[in-house]
């Protein structure tokens, strides 16, 4: 009944890291070429669920399109647009909000880690009901696959849970139960700084990540001064169980090198950190560079992205509305 569709967001509330490039971008574009009908999106309306600068969001918003295009999204395969350009979904995102439960939001482990204790009081209301408009940016488009990073899994978890309700609520078979794509080498990319915390763009170190912007000497410092242990490698991803910045590091150089975690440890066995991180350097100056030199560019040809982004939302529009259409009149509207 429905044909095959893949939709995606980042938020644009950072600057893009390696964790995103791993763990998301490289899977879309992936799956852009292999010709299954592919849509990305910068969610800037969930980037405002806390607070941002209005002029670095809209610079924010243009350097992850940028990001994208560089990374290899090609306009012509995939639709690429700003979330706030269509405004669809704002409105299946307020119906979505009258089918989820509260319940359903407050066991999200996103919201309990960002909001503990009294901190819950002060947090938005958008964002308590952030994976509503999540399951809205999805479904608006009858998205049969969400690549994303483990992160995200319980937000794919809850988009399921709001199409089937809405499903069985108005005895209709009209949205699809949208499967999480969480598949690649590093769906999980850790802090550089602590290995059992993720790297993210919201961190405040600045050397916990490897930001898609940064130079190659920045780049090679923060691998060199990344937390390690003394012991030299084993031979087996398996051994690394209790290690978790070793692990990390292989991890890392696995998916830059497109190699099995085993594989990079077969050629590294026995040898310490001194002797793997210059190589790790190495891989990721030479992977990345090519990006943050496209990045760049494209940050001094605004009107460029922001052609792309008009006509992706044009393109995005057509798909949504009549999809919004049929909801509305679903709901009795
Ligand atoms: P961030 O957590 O950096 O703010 P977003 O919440 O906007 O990023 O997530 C954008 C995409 O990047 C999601 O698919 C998310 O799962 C993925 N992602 C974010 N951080 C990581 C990471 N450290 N490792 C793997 N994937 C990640
Ligand atoms: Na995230």
């Amino acid at each position: 009944k429905f044909k095959p569709r893949v939709f995606s967001g980042i938020q644009p509330s950072g600057g893009l890291t390696l964790g995103n490039y791993l763990g998301a971008i490289k899977r879309f574009v992936e799956m852009q070429d292999q010709g299954i009908e592919t849509i990305y999106c910068m969610v800037d309306m969930h980037a405002i669920t806390v607070w941002q600068d209005p002029d670095a969001l809209k610079r924010q918003t243009r350097e992850l399109a940028a990001g994208y295009l560089a990374a290899g999204l090609d306009p012509k395969k995939s639709i690429l647009f700003n979330q706030s350009q269509v405004s669809a979904h704002a409105e299946l995102g307020w119906v979505f909000n009258c089918v989820a439960r509260m319940g359903w939001m407050n066991r999200m482990t996103q919201w309990k880690d960002k909001t503990s204790g009294k901190d819950a009081e002060k947090a938005s209301l958008g964002l308590f009901a952030y994976p509503s408009l999540m399951a809205a940016d999805i479904l608006l488009y009858h998205a049969t696959h969400v690549p994303v990073g483990e992160d995200q899994k319980q937000h794919v978890e809850l988009t399921r849970d709001i199409a089937t309700k809405f499903n069985h609520d108005y005895k209709v078979d009209f949205f699809p139960i949208t499967e999480p794509v969480i598949e690649g080498a590093a769906t999980r990319v850790m802090s550089l700084r602590d290995g059992t915390k993720k790297m993210s763009k919201s961190d405040p170190s600045d050397a916990s990540r490897i930001n898609l912007t940064d130079d190659a000497d920045t780049i090679s410092k923060k691998i060199r001064k990344a937390k390690t242990d003394a012991e030299p490698l084993p031979d087996s991803f398996d051994a690394l169980a209790d290690r978790p910045e070793a692990k990390n590091l292989v991890n890392i150089y696995a998916a830059l090198a497109g190699m099995t975690k085993d594989a990079v440890l077969a050629e590294y066995a026995g040898q310490g950190f001194g002797a793997f991180k210059p190589k790790l350097a190495d891989l990721a100056v030479e992977s990345l560079s090519p990006i943050s030199t496209e990045m760049a560019r494209l940050m001094q040809a605004p009107d460029e992205i922001d052609a792309i982004l008009g006509q992706g939302a044009d393109r995005a529009d057509a798909i949504a509305r009549p999809i919004m259409e049929r909801t509305y009149d679903i709901v009795g509207m």
